[in-house]
């Protein structure tokens, strides 16, 4: 695989941020959240600048920091569920040699995993189960055209950082 940062995507819950922590640390590269590096940046949680800025203020912001975090060359990057959405984003992840996995998990497990979330102000819906589905078939095959490879993420966070892990060293 070639060097530069290795950035993981895929649909909110599918593990991007404890598969990324566990990678960086098997491979010994730094670990960088995008949506805590926003936070951090704007002293704001994501939630706060829905709120304030609207979706489109977020995504301005989530895409400056991608900018910045894409000049790095050695970082295990988790993104935002949304981020690889916008082609300018990978663009800019692509252009340091970064290599985009997508991390591919079943709608029924993303609904289990998402049921009780209070963090994601696009799931602070009624018919959140309707809302993931929609979401979903919407994303997946923009998912699967940013990314480099895709990896089958359904496993424990330990067993996909293993093996994405195996690829990198
Ligand atoms: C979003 C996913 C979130 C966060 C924001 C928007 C999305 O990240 O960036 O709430 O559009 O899917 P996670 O995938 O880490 O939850």
């Amino acid at each position: 695989m070639g060097k530069g940062n290795i950035v993981l995507c895929g649909f909110m819950g599918c593990g991007k941020t404890s598969i990324g922590k566990r990678v960086a640390k098997l491979i010994g590269q730094e670990f960088c959240d995008l949506d805590k590096y926003i936070e951090k940046k704007e002293g704001m949680t994501v939630s706060a600048i829905f709120q304030q800025y609207g979706e489109k203020g977020f995504r301005q912001r989530e895409n400056q920091a991608v900018r910045e975090v894409a000049r790095r060359q050695d970082l295990v990057v988790a993104c935002g569920g949304g981020t690889v959405l916008f082609p300018e984003n990978v663009v800019a992840l692509h252009e340091g040699g970064g290599t985009i996995l997508y991390l591919q998990v079943p709608l029924a497990a993303l609904q289990e995993r998402l049921k009780a979330d209070t963090q994601r102000p696009l799931l602070q819906k009624p018919n959140r189960r309707e809302v993931i589905a929609q979401l979903y078939e919407k994303r997946c095959p923009l998912y699967e055209a940013a990314a480099d490879r895709v990896v089958m993420a359904g496993a424990p966070a330990v067993v996909v950082a293993k093996e994405i892990g195996r690829m990198f060293l």
